[in-house]
């Protein structure tokens, strides 16, 4: 896994939602309720952009249709059979960071 160092973000309790890039990719980063999830930014529905939406009982909302996803676990609220990533977020002394698995290291983990 690699891990990447995302400036601007200071960890806070103050609620946020914003689209940063670890890697190549594009992840909504969620300060909720003291916590920071980072999550893919496209919905899956047709492509909405997450960091638009906002937080509500633990699960982030897409500002074009409304559907949802909870932060823990990326998983679609029941009906949408769908999920969008989620990534590993550490908060070190020097910043915040977001873990990305590499295409192998997935291909790996399927295997056992
Ligand atoms: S694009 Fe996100 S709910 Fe439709």
């Amino acid at each position: 896994m690699k891990w990447y160092k995302i400036p601007g973000i200071e960890n806070s309790d103050k609620p946020f939602i914003k689209k940063v890039k670890a890697g190549s990719k594009s992840v909504c980063l969620v300060g909720y309720e003291g916590k920071i999830f980072a999550l893919s930014a496209k919905c899956p529905h047709a492509g909405g952009d997450l960091s638009a939406g906002w937080c509500k009982d633990d699960k982030l909302i897409c500002p074009l249709h409304r559907y949802s996803y909870d932060i823990h676990t990326g998983k679609g609220s029941t009906g949408q059979n769908d999920y969008v990533d989620v990534f590993p977020v550490e908060v070190r002394g020097d910043g915040i960071y977001i873990g990305v698995e590499g295409f192998w290291e997935k291909i790996k983990k399927g295997f056992s």
